[in-house]
């Protein structure tokens, strides 16, 4: 087979998975596309029941692992907010996507998007624009509507927030937040005191955010509105220190950036406390957090194998980030597992890779603009463990001398002077010292700033913490788990489709069935069986219509673990009746008593007990399929 022809192939592969995926997720009540009935809009998706309640499942371990397992807060800010917001935080100004449009139909296009689609560039968005459009002329690429060539169309910057307008009349300009990240950040100075001013601490956040996405695609993965679940890891950067030993021992397949700029560049096969040792991972909170959420993506049900953690190239990076680290899930059906010979791997080429979480070092950039920009203080006081003594610059001008010289701006030169002693105190070392102030220049007597050098004591300090941001695509990871959890295989000689879901997030955890639908005394005692597991917390799923075949295929393909089938054989003891409980991969079963089920499959979903656990207690009697 030519290599054209086996990317071909591939890339039918690809679509052959997400299309089976897209039609099983609306025809079972995962996903679909948003508003259909009045032609729907792209990038806008409704979760049917099955889905909603997979993503609850999936916030929820989340929300278990990054918020009460770290220790960390909880908190849920509103989605618009106002401009100034986000002239602080960059995202006016940097927040753009780049954009070409088709001079013949109108139809605009992610230019980078194009750029990789049809050469072997990974990472165009990284590329300068003049690049770009470069690339698109020498590879002639066309519009993918109606065909007519690219070259010669300027390639823009486009801005992904939405705007709004708050209140009536003009109002005041808003923004639909492009990140929940922002909504942390500027409630600080409120979160810093319900952590009494102690670094180091967490925030996190699940909601909603939106962008404004040139051209989404790819059903989940790319919308305009999705959730997010972040975490804000605050810390004084010359202290704290995560607890790296709890994941030095997790195995990671990582894709530095010094790899992916080599033409052979391959996968280190590594540990996260090898990674940080040698500085591949140069920072240690990132270190940790890319630990804990490999082991938490491996609990959710992404598969290992189509894993892996790609570094951002230098010009990839988003404005706030000096190092970025992407969990990447692989979504094509394409076997991507390690070949794990003395660190070798698998082409990393090889595959369709998407990101899913993204670990970024903000540093202080985010606080200190904050700091700059609003009316508060986006510092916290640490206190020293004893008081210090200091050499301070001071600086008390005589104001009955800087009034009459600068009338209005006389406070704002003294202010000046207070900034410029703080920062440079051998400016004061002439006869004048000169500063700023609105871009105009001021020359005082040095006499007059009255400058000098103080012991002072000191309690500690003002510190502005950095940020080490986990930030997961809820909507991403719940197609992830879909995409890896689908498997088929046969059964009794037929073909079935199945979601391998973990009990911890299966949407239905247990289907409940009457072998005979229309057998009164089967029915009554499964409707009791249904109201004993809604009881002890389970979801149930009653079906008492169609042959059993059909029913447990119904079950499959959402992904329930189990299913329990009352007949007669179990209710003819009376005071002992049992039921059987079939497992959704193997379909397996074993006979239990009635009035067990409910602790047994509560055990399981847990992780106190397993399947096999029941076989081994309870003795199949050799049913199987
Ligand atoms: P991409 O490069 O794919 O556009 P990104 O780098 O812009 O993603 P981030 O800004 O790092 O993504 O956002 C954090 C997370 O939010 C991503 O890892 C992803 O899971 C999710 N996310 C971002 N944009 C979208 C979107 N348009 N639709 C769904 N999820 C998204
Ligand atoms: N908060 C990271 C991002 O959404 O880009």
């Amino acid at each position: 087979m030519s290599e054209d022809e086996s990317t071909a192939e591939a890339e039918q592969g690809v679509e052959d998975a997400s299309a089976a995926i897209t039609e099983l997720a609306k025809r079972r009540g995962f996903f679909f596309g948003s508003a259909e009935a009045y032609g729907g809009v792209a990038g806008f998706y409704t979760f049917g029941p099955q889905g909603a309640a997979l993503k609850r499942n999936v916030e929820d371990a989340w929300r278990d692992r990054f918020t009460v397992k770290e220790g960390n807060q909880e908190i849920e800010a509103p989605t618009v907010m106002p401009e100034p917001v986000f002239e602080a935080s960059g995202h006016l100004d940097g927040f753009d996507d780049m954009l070409v449009e088709c001079a013949e139909c109108g139809v605009s296009h992610r230019a980078d998007h194009l750029v990789e689609d049809e050469t072997e560039i990974e990472e165009a968005e990284s590329l300068p624009i003049p690049e770009v459009e470069e690339l698109i002329a020498d590879h002639d690429l066309r519009c993918p509507n109606c065909g007519a060539p690219l070259a010669g169309q300027p390639v823009e910057d486009f801005n992904l927030m939405f705007e709004t307008s708050i209140g009536p009349g003009s109002g005041q300009t808003g923004y639909l937040r492009p990140e929940t990240a922002q909504g942390i950040f500027v409630e600080f100075p409120r979160l810093k005191e319900y952590a009494r001013n102690q670094l180091p601490f967490g925030v996190t956040q699940i909601g909603r955010a939106y962008r404004n996405e040139i051209s989404p695609r790819k059903g989940l993965i790319r919308t305009r509105e999705f959730t997010q679940a972040e975490l804000e890891q605050f810390i004084n950067p010359e202290r704290d220190e995560p607890s790296l030993d709890s994941v030095a021992d997790v195995e990671v397949r990582l894709y530095p950036a010094t790899e992916q700029e080599k033409d052979d560049g391959g996968y280190l096969l590594t540990t996260i406390g090898e990674a940080v040792e040698s500085g591949v991972i140069a920072n240690e909170w990132i270190g940790y957090y890319l630990g804990v959420a490999q082991r938490w993506y491996d609990r959710v049900g992404v598969d290992m194998d189509r894993f892996r953690f790609r570094q951002h190239l230098s010009g990839e990076r988003a404005h706030y980030a000096s190092d970025c680290w992407d969990a990447e899930a692989e979504l094509g059906g394409v076997s991507a597992s390690p070949e794990s010979e003395a660190g070798e791997a698998a082409d990393p080429s090889a595959g369709d890779w998407i990101e899913i979480a993204g670990f970024a070092y903000r540093g202080d950039y985010d606080l200190s603009k904050h700091g700059e920009h609003a009316d508060d203080s986006f510092t916290v006081f640490e206190q020293y463990d004893e008081p210090k003594t200091v050499e301070r610059a001071v600086v008390e001008p005589d104001m009955s001398t800087l009034g009459p010289e600068f009338g209005g701006k006389a406070t704002d030169v003294a202010d000046a002077l207070s900034d410029l002693a703080a920062r440079d105190p051998d400016a004061f070392d002439g006869e004048t010292v000169t500063v700023e102030v609105d871009g105009e220049e001021h020359a005082v007597d040095a006499e007059v700033a009255n400058f000098r050098i103080e012991e002072q004591t000191e309690a500690g300090e003002h510190v502005t913490p950095h940020v080490i941001e986990p930030s997961f695509g809820v909507d991403r990871t719940v197609y992830t788990i879909i995409a890896h959890a689908y498997v088929t295989d046969e059964v009794d000689g037929e073909r079935r489709t199945y979601l391998a879901l973990d009990p911890e997030i299966a949407p239905t955890y247990v289907g409940v069935f009457p072998l005979l639908g229309n057998d009164e005394a089967l029915t009554a005692v499964a409707r009791e069986v249904v109201s004993d597991l809604r009881e002890a917390g389970l979801s149930v799923s009653y079906d008492d219509s169609g042959n059993i075949g059909r029913r447990y295929r119904r079950q499959d393909e959402i992904g329930t673990p189990f299913c329990v089938t009352v007949d007669h054989e179990g209710l003819e003891t009376a005071g002992a009746e049992t039921a059987t409980i079939r497992e959704r991969n193997t379909t397996a079963q074993v006979r239990v008593p009635i009035d067990a089920l409910a602790d047994e499959l509560a055990a399981i979903r847990s992780g106190r007990k397993a399947f096999d656990d029941l076989r081994a207690e309870y003795d199949d009697g050799g049913r199987g399929r």
